[in-house]
């Protein structure tokens, strides 16, 4: 059987992946997509939707039901250890040891990919300055803040220079400034290069990072294609403003903006995607009404949930505030 050149294949490739795990829990069922070298690509979905499960498989560290996977062209079955060697992960769950040193950890781990000492070394550094924690080189890990620990990980894959870099839930828990400082290091790993792969809650992370994505829920992909096509469909977006004093009776009339008090101190606006929010503001400023905060009415990823499979309150809470929109 003929093999796809490297170069022309997809940086990665899905076939009717299947996942039972014992017990019977079926966390994918028939999943197929792929990635286009030098892509920015996301897994969108909920808690238990299965993107972590897809991970481990093309990772090599959970063994699939059935189907296919091949990175580079190169078939997962068949060439384990070549198609691990194009590949950086970025796990979850924080995995390094907390008693060693940033630079340990990361020259240990490229010893263990055969990398020889002194490069390892030299990369050790680069990647260390790379993630803004060359500083922090010789310092117990342990003492390292949840986001610096994350950047180590993203150091720590990247040490054995992957052409595709996979990262599940990079910046989970970590708060919006340390997540901005993330999203650039990625951009700029991807600017050189790499295909990053990354798994989300954020459908802000996704839209302000990725040109392509699936939405993945219980196990199968419900939706995928390019970033733009798919929010073309979230044509409204809700804000709620919090307001000094009572709304005035009656409210201002904006066309095409629906306006509304739900208390003494909140209005609910509602507009086209396209509109300017300005216009609303001038609107309300005419009308003597003072915004003192705004943020998102609702989390749009459960928009474009309930839009796609009907279902709401399928993804998860946290809705990011508008402050962090547009990053
Ligand atoms: N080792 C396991 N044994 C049994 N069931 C598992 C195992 N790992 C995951 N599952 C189940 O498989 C389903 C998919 O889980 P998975 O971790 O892939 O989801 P996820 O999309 O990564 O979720 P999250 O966003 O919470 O990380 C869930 O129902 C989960 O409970
Ligand atoms: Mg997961």
């Amino acid at each position: 059987m003929s093999r796809i050149p490297a170069e022309t294949a997809p940086a990665l490739s899905v076939r009717e992946l299947r996942k039972t795990y014992a017990g019977g829990v079926e966390a994918l069922k028939g999943v197929s997509l792929d990635v286009d070298p030098g892509d920015f690509y996301a897994l969108l979905g909920p808690n238990g939707a299965g993107k972590s499960t897809l991970i481990g498989i093309v990772s090599s560290l959970v063994n699939k039901t059935s189907g296919e996977v091949s990175v580079f062209g190169v078939d997962l079955a068949r060439d384990r250890d070549a198609a691990m060697r194009l590949l950086g992960l970025v796990p979850q769950e924080i995995n390094f040891n907390l008693f060693e040193k940033p630079f340990d950890i990361l020259v240990n781990y490229a010893g263990f990919y055969g990398i020889p000492r002194r490069e390892a070394l030299v990369r050790a550094e680069q990647e260390l300055r790379a993630a803004q924690l060359w500083d922090k080189a010789q310092v117990m890990s342990r003492t390292l803040s949840g986001g610096m620990k994350r950047r180590l990980m993203i150091a720590r894959a990247m040490m054995t220079r992957p052409r595709l870099l996979i990262l599940d839930e990079p910046t989970a828990g970590v708060d919006i400034e340390i997540r901005r400082g993330m999203w650039r290091t990625l951009r700029e790993i991807n600017a050189a290069g790499t295909t990053i792969i990354l798994t989300t809650h954020y459908l802000e992370e996704a839209e302000s990072l990725c040109r392509n994505l699936a939405i993945i829920d219980h196990g199968r992909i419900i939706e995928q294609g390019p970033m733009r096509t798919l929010l073309a469909g979230l044509d409204v977006e809700g804000f709620v403003l919090d307001i000094e004093g009572p709304p005035p009776a009656p409210l201002p009339a904006i066309p095409g903006v629906g306006l509304q008090a739900t208390d003494e101190h909140t209005l609910d606006v509602e507009l086209p995607r396209a509109m300017d929010l300005n216009r609303v503001f001038a609107a309300l400023d005419a009308a003597g009404v003072r915004v003192r905060s705004m943020r998102t009415r609702s989390n749009r990823l459960e928009e474009l949930f309930v839009r796609l499979t009907g279902e709401a309150g399928a993804p998860p809470a946290q809705a990011p505030t508008v402050a962090e929109r547009g990053a």
